[in-house]
């Protein structure tokens, strides 16, 4: 069975809208496996955004993810990696579907309420910076 990363970032949680991306998850069928509420610290954003650091919107996404507590958490279902990336909607919340969690709640490009991992080996990745094995169940 495949395992996805998703995190609810710092304006999904003040928003309140930990549940409703919860509940999509769930309701869609995928498994949860493990949750957190945490503050990202620099160091672990700088890790998690490794592959963007050479993009101009770099510094604000780093500012942005660490500017309140974000929740992240694992998932798993068939193919989850691609099943969370459709719930959450395409990256810019102007172009993401109604339906989809970027489409129904966003409109900023970098406050895009949720992030989840673009593949398997990315997945792996996230999930290994975020818990340890024992937080997984
Ligand atoms: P995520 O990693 O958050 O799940 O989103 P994604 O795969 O759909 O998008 P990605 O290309 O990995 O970009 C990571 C995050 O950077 C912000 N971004 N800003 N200003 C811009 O042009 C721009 N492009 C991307 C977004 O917050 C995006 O989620
Ligand atoms: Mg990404």
């Amino acid at each position: 069975m495949a395992t996805t990363f998703v995190m609810v970032k710092p304006d999904g949680v003040r928003r309140g809208l930990v549940g409703e991306v919860v509940r999509r998850m769930e309701l869609k069928g995928l498994q949860l496996k493990a949750m957190k509420l945490l503050q990202v610290s620099p160091e672990l954003a700088a890790k998690h955004y490794e592959e963007h650091k050479d993009k101009p919107f770099y510094p604000d996404l780093i500012s942005f993810i660490t500017s309140g507590p974000s929740v992240p958490m694992v998932w798993e279902g068939r193919e989850a990696v691609s099943v969370a990336r459709t719930i959450m909607g395409a990256t810019d919340p102007v172009k993401a579907a109604p339906g989809t969690l970027r489409g129904d709640f966003g409109l900023a490009i970098t406050e895009n309420i949720v992030h989840g991992s673009d593949s398997d080996a990315s997945a792996e990745r996230e999930i290994a910076l975020y818990f340890s094995r024992q937080e997984i169940v």
